[in-house]
């Protein structure tokens, strides 16, 4: 009986543990149409950082930049538990230039300029796809406020054609691939 009753507990524990944190994830802001750019994403979840990625063959890129991608903590311990991305889930990648001889630099690329920043968005609600995609980069490196979505053909097709999970690259995100 009493094992019983503890496994009840341990049970009611661990759902409230594993959903609990959800309803504390930062969530999507939108104005008409637009989606907010995300705030504090930089203390959420270091996803990945790549260097010069192109998506067709050839040459490599003259000036590569690096992608950093950061998703929710909430959403990160979820995506860990369940192999799952919540409602929500925002994933956001901002894109450096890649600087080298600076300072005392001789060789290798380290982050330079900021160029602009790009978000995945999964809002069931909201978009039929579920996920839908914003570029917020102004010009020179400036951000803009707010954004549309993309059109399903210019984001969203490769990314579920091509996406290791759900849509999302996990393939290329240590942290978050098999
Ligand atoms: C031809 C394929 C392709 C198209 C089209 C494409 N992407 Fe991606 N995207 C990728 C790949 C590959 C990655 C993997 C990470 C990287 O590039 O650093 C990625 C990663 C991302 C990520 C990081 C999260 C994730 O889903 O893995 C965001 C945000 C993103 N893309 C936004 C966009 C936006 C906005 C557009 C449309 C303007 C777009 N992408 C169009 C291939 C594509």
């Amino acid at each position: 009986m009493a094992s019983r009753a503890v496994a009840v507990l341990l049970f009611l524990g661990g759902t409230l543990l594993s959903q609990e944190p959800l309803s504390r994830m930062a969530q999507p802001r939108y104005e008409g149409d637009k989606l907010l750019r995300p705030e504090g994403y930089r203390e959420w979840i270091f996803v990945a950082s790549n260097l010069g990625m192109g998506y067709t063959a050839g040459q490599p890129q003259a000036n590569p930049s690096f992608h950093n991608i950061y998703m929710q903590p909430e959403a990160y311990r979820y995506y860990r538990q369940t192999g799952r991305f919540p409602d929500k889930t925002m994933l956001v990648m901002e894109r450096y230039s890649a600087g080298t001889i600076a300072s005392i630099n001789r060789r290798g690329q380290f982050q330079d300029r900021l160029l602009g920043l790009e978000v995945a968005l999964k809002d069931e609600q909201r978009f039929p796809e579920k996920w839908a995609y914003f570029d917020f980069s102004g010009s020179g490196g400036a951000l803009r406020g707010q954004a549309a979505p993309f059109p399903k053909q210019a984001c969203w097709s490769c990314h579920n054609a091509h996406g290791g999970a759900d849509n999302v690259f996990v393939q290329f995100y240590p942290i978050l691939r098999k």
